[in-house]
């Protein structure tokens, strides 16, 4: 089968396809992204000498790219990783989020429509919920919970999955929708806290935190997410939504102070600055519904997971390290890459 699989640059995308590429070498995989800021070839490029697998710069945003890529290419599944996906810089600029995680997602929708592809897949999150209280253990988000949304970013999600499920509805799209809590691991860009703290801590530069650093979310080893998409695609039922959640809540404030302890360094360079404006309290998924439908668990628990992805941050310092000083940029050279 072919997929198509956008945002494959990024961090959750680049640990799919490391994943996939390796373990399908019968499937073959298209990586489509727009290498915006948050895109990094270097995340993907030792998957260049692959058989199984190719990466074609372009953006969602484009329907006519899309629909040319689509007539041309023949895809079976698309998977849909691409999105803007910092909620402080939907605050700054709420209109690309829209532009990109909407009207991009209705570009492959209709694409996916007019090509007849088997498979949908939107890969979305559990800030489409909004958020629970801190003081209320008990309650977690299922797949029943009504769409209640704090920021533009989850809101430009939610509209997303809206239509997603106004596809399959309407026009008997075969789509998919997983809704995952954070996740952690390798390859994530130094903007979201967990690399934030350990490339600051890298540098004993203060670390802020927002608040009293007490929002709590459900944290999520990249790859446990990563193998639950795969099931879902493969063996979902279609125009069903599936939870993903890490059984693991942590407050920002336990977490920031997790990895100052695998990392030796001191708790003073803990910061707390002003909140953020409608900032979400708490998060916490239940994912019964795939764990019983499609087998799915987790393979890490948060404190293992943690200390390897400090781990990874800390024998790759080369990779932040190239992000802090622009030169990532340079990584995507489009004459050397050779059409398969
Ligand atoms: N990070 C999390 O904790 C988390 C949790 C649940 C769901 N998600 C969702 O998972 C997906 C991936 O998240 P991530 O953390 O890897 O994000 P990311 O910001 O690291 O990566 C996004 C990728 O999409 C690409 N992209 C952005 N706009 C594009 C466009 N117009 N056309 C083509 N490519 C474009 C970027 O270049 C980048 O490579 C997103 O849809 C996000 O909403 C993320």
């Amino acid at each position: 089968m072919k997929f198509l699989v956008t945002g494959g640059a990024g961090f959750i995308g680049s640990n799919y396809l490391h994943y996939v590429v390796n373990k399908y070498k019968e499937d073959y995989f298209v990586c489509l992204d727009a290498l915006t800021y948050a895109g990094n070839y270097n995340n993907i490029k030792e998957l260049e000498t692959k058989e199984n697998y190719k990466f074609v710069k372009g953006d969602i945003r484009d329907s006519l790219f899309i629909d040319k890529l689509f007539s041309e290419e023949n895809f079976d599944i698309v998977i849909n990783f691409a999105a803007e996906s910092h909620v402080d810089n939907s605050i700054k600029n709420p209109n690309l989020f829209a532009e990109t995680n909407i009207l991009g997602t209705m570009n492959l929708l209709n694409a996916s429509k007019k090509y007849n592809i088997k498979r949908y897949h939107q890969v979305s999150t559990d800030e489409v919920y909004g958020d629970l209280p801190l003081d209320r253990k008990d309650l977690l988000f299922t797949e029943n919970t009504p769409l209640h949304t704090s920021s533009p970013y989850s809101a430009s999600k939610a509209s997303a999955d809206l239509e997603v499920l106004a596809y399959a509805r309407t026009y008997k799209l075969p789509v998919t929708i997983s809704r995952c809590s954070n996740n952690y691991g390798p390859y994530q860009f130094p903007e979201k806290l967990i690399p934030v703290v350990i490339s600051k801590a890298l540098n004993n530069e203060n670390i802020p935190v927002y608040g009293k650093g007490e929002n709590v979310r459900d944290w999520i080893h990249v790859h446990d997410h990563n193998v639950g998409v795969d099931l879902i695609v493969r063996n979902g039922r279609p125009g069903e939504v599936y939870n993903l959640g890490g059984h693991s809540e942590r407050t920002n404030l336990e977490v920031v102070k997790t990895i100052l302890k695998h990392m030796g360094k001191s708790e003073d360079l803990i910061t707390f600055v002003e909140d953020r404006p409608g900032h979400d309290l708490r998060y916490a998924i239940n994912s019964t519904k795939v764990e019983k439908e499609l087998n799915w668990n987790r393979t890490y628990n948060f404190d293992d997971g943690i200390k390897e992805t400090v781990n990874w941050y800390l024998s790759n310092e080369s990779w932040i390290n190239n992000i802090l000083s622009g030169d990532y940029k340079n990584a995507y050279k489009e004459e050397l890459i050779t059409n398969k």
